[in-house]
């Protein structure tokens, strides 16, 4: 078994669609081992002890990142997590942690990268005039919204768009292209070439 680790700030809807995808057997031979949030209030970990899920919160309120991101670290490794997925975590990570699992940090973004990194990629895509937009699903290096791209789904961006519109018709993507990059992953058939992502084969 694959043992994901979710980081998720706010109210999980990405990480639900990742449940649901394990729960219909789309993600064979994975499961949740821990869903931890910055934010004891946040829906998505009140969603996850609904449905048993073991739930962590570790708030950030006033700490130091490196102090934060070390008991983050040890609680992944603690449930022994073999893969970590951002889900809407809304706090940049320490290069340390990601050094502790190079290549095993996932994030989803809702815009088509390089393009819109950043709070707001919806808001700054209209703001771009940019005629379509979408998510990409990529591993997580130092840099924000930065590293090798595992895929990117594509929507239109629609003249009648204001960023709720925008916003949740890229929604809709992210809820399949998540669990889609997972299984990628999971498959291990992937070599890096620079920064590109390419499948094996
Ligand atoms: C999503 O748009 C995701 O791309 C971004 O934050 C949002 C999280 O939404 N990183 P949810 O909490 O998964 O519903």
């Amino acid at each position: 078994m694959k043992r994901i680790g979710i980081l998720l700030s706010g109210r999980g809807s990405n990480f639900l669609a990742i449940a649901k995808a394990i729960a219909e057997g789309k993600l064979r031979g994975a499961e949740i081992a821990v869903v931890i949030s910055n934010r004891a209030a946040a829906p998505g970990l009140a969603a996850a002890r609904e449905l048993g899920l073991t739930a962590v919160a570790i708030e950030a309120n006033g700490r130091k990142r490196a102090e934060h991101d070390a008991e983050i670290i040890a609680t992944l490794q603690q449930h022994e997590v073999d893969l970590v997925c951002l889900a809407g975590y809304m706090r940049l990570i320490s290069a340390k942690f990601v050094a502790e699992f190079r290549n095993r940090i996932l994030n989803i973004h809702p815009s088509l990268l390089p393009s819109f990194p950043g709070l707001d990629a919806q808001r700054q895509a209209l703001e771009g005039g940019v005629k379509v937009s979408g998510c990409t699903v990529h591993f997580v290096d130092e840099e924000l919204d930065h590293g090798c791209i595992i895929l990117q789904r594509v929507v239109p961006v629609l003249d009648a768009d204001d960023e709720h519109t925008l916003a949740e018709r890229i929604l809709e993507q992210e809820h399949t292209a998540y669990t889609d990059a997972i299984a990628r992953v999971l498959s291990g058939e992937y070599e890096f070439r620079g920064q590109r992502y390419v499948l094996r084969g």
